[in-house]
Order: C-alpha cells, then structure tokens, then sequence
C-alpha cells in the first residue's frame, strides 16, 4: 500500500455538489449577505416539509438549538436535567449554559442511546425524592434514534419537557416518523462534519408556533418590534447567514441520497470485516431506520488480535482518520462530580469502539484501502 501519495480520508467529510455551489452562489448575488434574507425561511419551509409539519427555525448551530431549547422548556439555574451520557460534550453543555447542572443516563446495547429501563428507575428515586429534573434532554447518537416513546411516556407521567438532540440524526426514524420530531424541541446540527452541512449551523424544531417565535426572538438579541432598539430581556446572536441558509436547502434536496450512501460505505465494511474475530458492529434498532452517519464497530480485546487503539493507531499511519466512541460525558474531568445512573454500559462502549471514515466519497478505491488497512492491522 502506498500511503505516500494517498490524500488523507477523513471521518465524515463535507460533500459539496455544484447545486449547492450555484444557490449560494445566487444567495450571494441577491445581496442578502446576512443574517436576514429569503433563503433562511425556504430553509426552514424546507425543513419543515422533512418533519412532516411544524416550525422550524434555523440557527447558528446546533449547540444554540439545544441552549434554546433548554431555555424555552424554563430550564434555569439550580436546576438539573437528566441527559444521555455517550455523546458529543455540546449536549451537556447547553445544559451549563443555562446555570442547570446534568445529570447522566447510561446507553442500552442496543441503540447505544439513553435507556428507558435506566431512565425510569432514576425518575421513579428522584421522584420519591422531590427531587425531579426540570428536562430530560434525549440525544440520537451516530444517526441511529433512541427509543423514544417508553420515553415520552415517562417524561408525560412526570410531567417533565423532552428535548431530542438530534445533531447527529438527521433523517434518522422512529416508528416511521424523523427523530426529533416528537419531544416539546427537536435539534439538529448543520455542523461539516453532519449528513449534511451549512458548514456550521443548526435547527430547532418545535410543534408550537409561539414557541419557534419565541427562538427566533431570543436568537436576534431579544429585539423587539420597535422603531428604536428596544430590549427587555437578554437575547443571543444565534441567527444562521442568508448564504449558509441557500447551502443548507440545496443540501437537505439531497438527504436521501447521502443517507443511502452512508448505507453502502457500511455495508461494504460489514462484508469486509464481519469475519475478524472479535469484530462487531453497532446494531440497527428493529423500531427505525438508522442513517449509519458514522459507520461504527466493536473490537472485542479478548478475541481480537489488536486493541481499538492500536488500530486507531494502525490506520492513522496510513493516512486515515478514525475515532473512539464518545467518552461518556460522566467520565469527561469538565462534568467531574455529576451524578449518574447506570451500569456503565456507555462506558464499555466507549472503550471498545471505534467510527471508521464514513462519508460517500470513500466508496470504491478508497473504502477497499481502508479495509485492506484493517485487516492488515489484524495481521489478515
Ligand atoms: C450529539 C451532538 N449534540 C450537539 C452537537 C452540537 O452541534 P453544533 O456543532 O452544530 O453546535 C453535536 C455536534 O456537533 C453533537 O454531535
């Protein structure tokens, strides 16, 4: 294998279409370089049309989506909010954001999302406790949803406001319905590395229509209508660019052909590393369809003739980018002393496994090297 000539193949890179080029390139030419301007609601009508209905309201990100979201849901300081431990830090720090504390629930194996059975013990104590958490905030981790209405059910009984972090699960489904779309706030993020990108941005979703004015308005400032700048409250800056919002539209026309792109990158290595001993990959829930965002697998030491690290290691000296799973945000030093719940399911996760470059550019030559890596890697 030369790796000299190789360009580096990265995890999940931005795939950028001459379509997306020529809308921003119009957005560009319409003079709406800002903040403001007719892209940004054909993006949001957009969305809306992918969720089936509701409001939409497009962000700077999708960490502004969740801050929101929190905030609209009356999360504030002292309080605490129950969050899937085994994802991306933004998620819990939206939550510090608002001077709320996190609390943390362990994965199940199977979706490697919160667990229902987890979650419900912890209410049913802190219930008994007077101690309830003011938002259960759900991620959908690595394109795959969580299971969502045992959820719903629990946050219903005790009257507490789901947030769905969506970042990662962008045409994502549960039951036949897009993940996000089912909690008092959906969010997503538009971020390069995303199924698709607005280069940085995001989406907060919501049923409510007085709820997505009231995003909106927080997000420019907490301007009111007024012939002077009046403000009576404090406001973000958390508006997404007119240009990015024309990226993002032409981008979302193509979800379905980059989830089954996505699809084919995962196939190709389940048929070229399903027979490594002590190799497993991330399970496809029966309740969804999962959009493999990041093509995901376990390597079982016991079995396996190299540690997860040693292939990291392995493959980046062959020019590719590879990563663990999360580490549990419980076990992150910036969460140090924050409560938890579970048995340390996300934790084994995270030691284990692996995301292997993912984007749908690798199909063909490149997919086929990095295969060629990994078993190379296990002496194959
Ligand atoms: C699970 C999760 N939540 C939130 C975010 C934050 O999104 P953004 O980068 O758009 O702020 C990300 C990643 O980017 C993420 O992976």
């Amino acid at each position: 294998m030369n790796t000299q000539t190789r360009q580096k193949i990265y995890l999940s890179p931005p795939e950028v279409s001459e379509s997306d080029i020529a809308a921003v390139t119009a957005a560009m030419k319409s003079g709406w370089v800002a903040p403001v301007g007719p892209a940004i609601r054909s993006f949001e009508e957009a969305f809306e049309g992918y969720m089936g209905g509701g409001h939409a309201v497009a962000l700077s990100s999708g960490t502004a989506a969740l801050h929101l979201s929190l905030q609209l849901s009356g999360v504030g300081p002292g309080d605490e909010v129950f969050c899937s431990t085994l994802t991306f830090a933004a998620s819990a720090n939206a939550i510090i954001y608002c001077g709320a504390r996190p609390v943390f629930i362990d994965s199940d194996e199977k979706s490697w999302n919160m667990d229902p059975n987890v979650l419900a013990d912890a209410l049913q104590k802190r219930a008994r406790e007077g101690r309830l958490p003011a938002a259960v905030e759900l991620v959908h981790a690595y394109g795959q949803s969580a299971d969502i209405d045992p959820i719903l059910e629990l946050c219903h009984k005790y009257g507490i406001p789901l947030i769905e972090d969506a970042a990662e699960a962008i045409g994502a489904t549960y039951k036949g319905k897009a993940a996000g779309g089912f909690g008092n706030f959906g969010t997503f993020s538009f971020n390069g590395n995303k199924l698709i990108t607005t280069s940085g941005g995001g989406m907060l979703w919501t049923e409510h229509k007085d709820d997505a004015e009231r995003a909106r308005y927080l997000a420019t400032q907490a301007r009111l209508p007024d012939r002077g700048h009046l403000h009576e409250e404090t406001g973000y800056n958390y508006r997404l660019s007119n240009l990015l919002a024309a990226l993002g539209e032409s981008q979302l026309s193509r979800l379905q052909e980059r989830i089954e792109m996505r699809h084919e990158v995962f196939k190709a290595y389940v048929d070229g590393l399903a027979d490594i001993p002590g190799v497993s990959f991330m399970p496809e829930v029966e309740y969804g369809q999962s959009t493999r965002w990041l093509s995901c697998l376990l390597i079982d030491e016991t079995q396996s003739a190299v540690t997860r690290n040693q292939l990291i290691d392995r493959l980046q000296e062959n020019n590719i980018e590879s990563r663990p799973i999360w580490r549990p945000l419980h076990k992150q030093p910036v969460f140090d002393g924050s409560e938890f719940y579970g048995s340390g399911v996300s934790e084994r996760l995270a030691g284990h496994g692996i995301s292997l470059p993912s984007g749908g550019e690798i199909i063909g030559d490149d997919q086929s090297y990095i295969i060629a890596s990994i078993c190379n890697a296990f002496g194959l």
